[in-house]
């Protein structure tokens, strides 16, 4: 059985022990050193900050912030690759970079300093998740230039735990582990954890068996219906884990097992703001809009008011009462469908088709063009053995929720148990066919 985990004193660090006011003080302190360090610095912050009439010197109080211009993808891309690095390259020992699926990739820097505070963030989440010093961690997130595996890795040494390097992939070997060397908890993308399950059936395992109690799961939005449907199979308890390089990597905020409501953002560490996307207005906390982060502590890399595109609103406090949490974030701009007019995430599809019966979370999306207008094809697996009367009412019932739900008619094509491809990290949901046609 888990320990409950407690919100007890003597499981905080000496950040989540701080009071709000003292917490505030913290940050103000943090955030006018960031902003002279970064001005200092990094040509692209003395740049936007003189061109906006701003001097580090303005930033009095944390409202002052808003005076400050906004950082954006395109300003790291274009200083490709050390360009915003604000310490001379012999203080940097480690380099991570982002995917890049579109362009350059994004690359960031760490001092040992910086190694450090994420080290300490990430074992702070993993104690927020219930994990405790001797407990075996079973780390799936790819090792290498992604900071999911590297990151996980230092921050469950950190707390003192055991830490399984396994990396992504090969996921026959994965079960193998998990059977021979019983992990207490495992971290990979909650896609990657839905491969493991399946491939403990395949085996003629029950996952339920398995000895993993917890599961830290992110880097992609995932809904609670998801978190239900892996907490079901697995017999774990599964929480929400979020970061992006550009801020640090995993660890910029995280979820409480006990409380299981969106992750707490590690306020000593990374300043949040929600602002209305085209407007770059300020939005009150609760209202939805994108989440802009300013690094606190960060050395090597500061950002100041990094636009992530990332959609969420603040909440307040519940686990950690002096830090807010984010809503789980289940979408980014860049994952908006816009379908004739209706804006759409594919979260939204997977919360649907998770409340159907012997419908599973193993979907694709395929935009397509039909004529002049565009249309949406959720290809969907049923559970295996469903007849096909069933599976047929089954997409019906879909569609039909779709309609309702998000206001828009796509096609729903059941595919049969196994056909499509499985996720080995971050998930890919969304094929866009409308200048490439499907290959038959
Ligand atoms: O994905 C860092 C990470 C690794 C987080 C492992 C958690 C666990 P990037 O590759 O830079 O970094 O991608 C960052 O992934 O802006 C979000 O859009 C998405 N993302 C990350 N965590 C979550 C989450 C890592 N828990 C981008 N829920 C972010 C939803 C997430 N989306």
């Amino acid at each position: 059985m888990l320990d409950q985990p407690t919100a007890s004193d003597h499981l905080r660090d000496s950040g989540e022990r701080l009071s709000l006011d003292e917490l505030r003080a913290l940050q103000l302190e943090r955030l006018q050193q960031t902003v002279r360090h970064a001005y200092a610095n990094v040509p692209t912050y003395t740049q936007k900050l003189d061109q906006a009439g701003v001097h580090p010197d303005d930033i009095r109080t944390l409202d002052d912030i808003a005076k400050l211009p906004f950082t954006t993808k395109e300003d790291l891309r274009q200083s490709y690759p050390f360009g915003m690095f604000a310490v001379p390259m012999e203080q940097v020992v480690r380099i991570h970079a982002s995917s890049g699926t579109t362009g350059r990739p994004t690359v960031v820097g760490y001092t040992q300093a910086d190694l450090d505070h994420w080290a300490d963030l990430v074992a702070r989440s993993l104690r927020a998740a219930g994990v405790r010093p001797g407990m075996k961690v079973h780390n799936a997130y790819g090792y290498g230039l992604f900071t999911g595996g590297l990151g996980a890795h230092a921050g469950i040494e950190r707390l003192g735990a055991t830490v399984i390097p396994v990396s992504g992939g090969g996921t026959t070997r994965q079960v193998q582990l998990i059977n021979d060397f019983k992990p207490d908890a495992i971290m990979c993308t909650p896609s990657y954890l839905l491969t493991i399950a399946d491939a403990f059936e395949d085996a003629g395992l029950d996952p339920r068996e398995s000895s993993l109690k917890i599961a830290i799961c992110g880097a992609e939005p995932w809904t609670n219906e998801m978190r239900a449907e892996l907490e079901r199979r697995m017999g774990l308890v599964a929480v929400d884990i979020y970061g992006l390089s550009e801020v640090m990597g995993p660890g910029v905020a995280s979820e409480s097992a006990i409380t299981k409501d969106g992750p707490t953002i590690w306020e000593d560490h990374f300043l949040p703001e929600v602002i209305d996307g085209d407007t770059g207005e300020v939005l009150p906390d609760g209202q939805m809009g994108e989440l802009v982060f300013t690094s606190l502590t960060k050395t090597a890399f500061p950002v100041l008011r990094y636009r992530t595109r990332d959609l969420t609103r603040l909440l307040p406090g519940t686990a950690q009462p002096t830090m807010r949490r984010i809503e789980k974030i289940t979408g980014r701009n860049d994952d908006m469908i816009i379908l004739r007019g209706v804006n759409l995430f594919p979260t939204q599809i997977e919360e649907i088709a998770l409340e159907i019966e012997h419908l599973t979370p193993h979907f694709i999306l395929e935009l397509v063009k039909r004529g002049q207008m565009d249309g949406l094809v959720v290809k969907i697996e049923c559970t295996p053995g469903v007849k096909p009367v069933v599976s047929t009412a089954a997409a019906e019932i879909l569609k039909l929720r779709i309609k309702e739900r998000i206001g828009t008619t796509v096609d729903v094509e059941i595919v049969p148990a196994g056909s499509l491809p499985r996720s080995e990290g971050k998930y890919k949901r969304v094929y866009d066919f409308r200048t490439t046609p499907p290959v038959e």
